[in-house]
């Protein structure tokens, strides 16, 4: 059975777009049931009505407390059946109640090699910080802001001449494989959630280090 998902965006929703392309392969272990956003007339919200999945627009602002507006988000998950919650550009913090509601069938991704960079501006703070490699990350929701168990990260070399610009397209270009793939390792159980680790019974693939710089020659 194909575990039904639920995803939050906030905005564009090129991740949510990623996410659609890839439940469309039969043998994907995952459905996208419901897409909610937090903010009216998301760009994101016309992905999920193009591919004629339920979507509904619950803004925070109608709210008096995060504590009402999770209670909201929660109620449409819970009437849409929604097992697994994807996080897919949603720019909201949940409550504390809220991520225990979904403790470890929750997913986020964001735009750096966590735990280094979490929180906003990634691209620039990375380049200021003179790192050589960067990345994007796929983890298990806890309360803290982009924080929590890693499920599966794609490492990117920092360009000499990248601008926080150039680089976040790159990354993003990563984070469109890597969501696909990390929910398809939860989603089939390939993965299991063992306190603050994620385990993993195999790691298949290259096997190589990432150098940045490159190495070149005999090394
Ligand atoms: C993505 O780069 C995602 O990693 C980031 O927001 C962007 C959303 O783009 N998320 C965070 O920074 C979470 N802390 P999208 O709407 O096109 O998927």
């Amino acid at each position: 059975m194909r575990k039904r998902v639920g995803v939050l965006i906030s905005g564009r929703g090129s991740n949510l777009q990623a996410l659609i392309e890839a439940c469309k392969a039969p043998d994907y272990p995952a459905e996208i049931v419901l897409v909610l956003s937090n903010v009216p007339g998301a760009a994101g919200l016309s992905h999920a009505e193009a591919a004629y999945i339920q979507t509904l627009t619950i803004n925070h602002k109608d709210f008096a407390t995060r504590e009402a507006f999770d209670a909201a988000l929660d109620a449409a998950l819970i009437q849409a059946r929604v097992e697994l919650l994807c996080n897919a550009g949603f720019m909201r913090l949940h409550t504390a109640g809220f991520v225990a509601r979904w403790l470890n069938r929750h997913l986020n991704i964001h735009p750096s090699l966590l735990p280094a960079f979490t929180g906003l501006h990634t691209h620039k703070r990375v380049i200021e910080a003179g790192v050589t490699l960067s990345g994007c990350t796929v983890h298990i929701v806890r309360p803290e802001m982009d924080e929590g168990p890693i499920v599966a990260q794609a490492a990117i070399p920092v360009l000499p001449s990248d601008t926080a610009e150039t680089l976040a397209a790159r990354v993003l270009a990563a984070e469109h494989r890597l969501y696909p793939h990390a929910l398809a390792l939860v989603a089939s159980g390939a993965v299991r959630i063992e306190g603050e680790r994620v385990v993993r019974t195999t790691q298949e693939g290259d096997q190589s280090p990432l150098f940045s710089p490159p190495v070149s020659g005999a090394l």
